[in-house]
């Protein structure tokens, strides 16, 4: 595919991979319906879209998300409250980053698995967006997945009994089996008995209609109705089909770029960085619809 040039000047370039596309040119702070439509659309044909050579202040990069639905933040900020960013309260901050013994973020520099944002809530995201304001000289590289991709090349057969399964996304405990703000009460480590909302496997996209693996996260998964053993035996099967090297694509990031994915068909994951600098990004959500 070529560079399809915009009358509002935004260009949208396929970065070469199985998916993931590139949007660079015009000014964003000055975006017009047609300028977010064209986002929107490369969103949704490639999964994920980074946005380079930009530069928004918090203000309108809260402004640039808000246009894409109304914002949506985890529960757990919620409970236990810390607003990062006086201006754009929703905003996270994903950061290592120690300034007089306060952690200005969360998620510290080690890896994270493979995941789904908000999964774990009754209406999970829809976009996530992710700024980078700090960024180390390398490391830290946030890898994408098309799940979409996870669910077509399932053997037929399972995918006929995926159609009947549900999996109970916990919504209690870290994968250290701590326990996330307001969940203190809860005691158990059996992921039969931790609380959380129940999602199909296979959801279909709202828009596009495609169907793809609905997985969140693999720590505290559970199938409801399905004996312990058997649950795990599944899930670990499932999850061999998705973050395949062939279905993903890794965003090494400049300063300013921002990476805008469709939590609804993607997952993503992130490299360590330990001891190789500082990193912060400033995070929105959009708000989704319940997964079906
Ligand atoms: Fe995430």
């Amino acid at each position: 595919m070529t560079a399809t040039l915009r009358a509002n000047d935004l260009r949208v370039r396929p970065l070469g991979g199985p998916f993931a596309a590139e949007i660079t040119g015009g000014d964003l702070n000055e975006a017009t319906d047609d300028d977010i439509e064209t986002i929107r659309r490369a969103i949704r044909d490639h999964l994920v879209v980074r946005l380079r050579g930009y530069r928004m202040d918090d203000v309108q990069f809260t402004r640039f998300v808000a246009r894409f639905g109304d914002l949506h933040t985890s529960p757990d900020y919620v409970k236990d409250r810390k607003v990062y960013v006086p201006e754009s309260p929703l905003m996270s901050v994903v950061s290592n980053i120690v300034e007089n013994g306060v952690a200005v973020g969360h998620h510290g520099d080690g890896e994270l698995d493979w995941h789904t944002d908000l999964s774990f809530t009754d209406i999970p995201s829809c976009y996530t967006m992710l700024c980078a304001r700090e960024i180390p000289p390398t490391g830290g590289d946030t890898r994408f997945t098309d799940m979409y991709r996870a669910y077509d090349i399932l053997p037929d057969e399972l995918k006929s009994r995926l159609a009947r399964l549900a999996i109970k996304h916990q919504a209690s405990h870290n994968p250290q089996y701590g326990t996330w703000p307001g969940w203190d009460h809860i005691e158990t480590r059996d992921v039969r008995e931790m609380p959380g909302p129940i999602h199909p496997i296979v959801r279909t996209h709202p828009e596009t209609g495609r169907k793809s693996l609905y997985l969140g996260r693999r720590f505290g998964a559970y199938i409801p109705g399905l004996v312990l053993a058997k649950s795990e035996a599944l899930l670990d099967e499932l999850w061999s089909y998705a973050g395949r090297p062939e279905n993903s694509w890794s965003q090494t990031w400049q300063l300013h770029d921002v990476a805008i994915w469709d939590n609804r068909c993607t997952m993503h994951r992130r490299d360590s960085f330990a001891g190789l600098g500082r990193r912060r990004m400033h995070g929105l959500m959009t708000k989704g619809t319940r997964p079906e």
